[in-house]
């Protein structure tokens, strides 16, 4: 959207998360009209949540939904709604209908430079990486599971397992021009040290606005 990059592949594990990718990219206005009309009284919220979706845009709507009106955005079956919400606007806080649509008109306006993938990100790396060295970057964005850290992606992800040394291997393997985020863990300092990759602590808040520790891990030093 910052005209950064030509064209840009997404990829992504997660059904619902990947139903939502979908229907933006391929029916944007009529997930637009139903986000802008949508009611979120308890009892539909419900009805969404027990109903299986009969297609990818209700699929991908019952995403977008869910993903805004539950506490942290959780995705996973069981999580809890928003009581009160940012401002106390209740089950409304996270949604903002103008707002998700105007986002969703953006996605939709750039839609013929974005590539959608619902698949393993591991698997889908190799045939990505090879043969372009520097003309492509890739950003890459793991649920927070090393083993030394807090292991917060297994509450928020159904996905959350990821096998972290045979990713570093990967991008070390292919010398690949990325930039990856992760939880300041020890087992992750290792695998930077391990590997001779950059990296900088930065500072972050939670849902909970403790103030937590980030890693920003880089092929090249983002700072000189
Ligand atoms: C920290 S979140 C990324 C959020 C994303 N950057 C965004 O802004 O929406 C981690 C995501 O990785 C996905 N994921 C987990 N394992 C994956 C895999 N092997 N391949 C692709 N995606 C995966 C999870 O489903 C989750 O949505």
């Amino acid at each position: 959207m910052e005209e950064l990059v030509t064209s840009a592949v997404m990829v992504e594990i997660d059904r619902d998360v990947a139903a939502f990718w979908r229907s933006a990219l391929e029916s944007g206005d009529t997930l637009q009209e139903l986000i802008t009309a949508f009611e979120p009284a308890i009892e539909r919220l419900r009805e969404l949540e027990q109903d299986a979706p009969s297609s990818v845009l209700e699929h991908g709507f019952r995403t977008l939904v869910l993903n805004r009106t539950r506490r942290n955005g959780i995705l996973a079956p069981g999580a809890s709604f928003t009581h009160n919400g940012e401002g106390g606007r209740g089950l409304l806080s996270r949604r903002y209908p103008e707002t998700l649509a105007s986002r969703l008109a953006a996605i939709q306006e750039h839609s013929n430079k974005l590539i959608f993938l619902e698949s393993d990100g591991l698997k889908v790396l190799p045939v990505l990486l090879q043969g372009w060295g520097d003309r492509a970057a890739v950003f890459l964005d793991p649920p927070y599971t090393a083993k030394g850290g807090k292991r917060a992606g297994s509450r928020l992800y159904d996905h959350s397992n990821i096998d972290h040394v045979a990713l570093f291997a990967m991008l070390a393997d292919y010398n690949a021009n990325f930039l990856m985020t992760y939880d300041a863990a020890p087992e992750i300092v290792d695998l930077i040290k391990q590997h001779d990759f950059n990296a900088v602590i930065l500072f972050m808040k939670n849902g909970h606005h403790n103030q937590m520790r980030e890693i920003v891990i880089t092929s090249d030093p983002l700072f000189a």
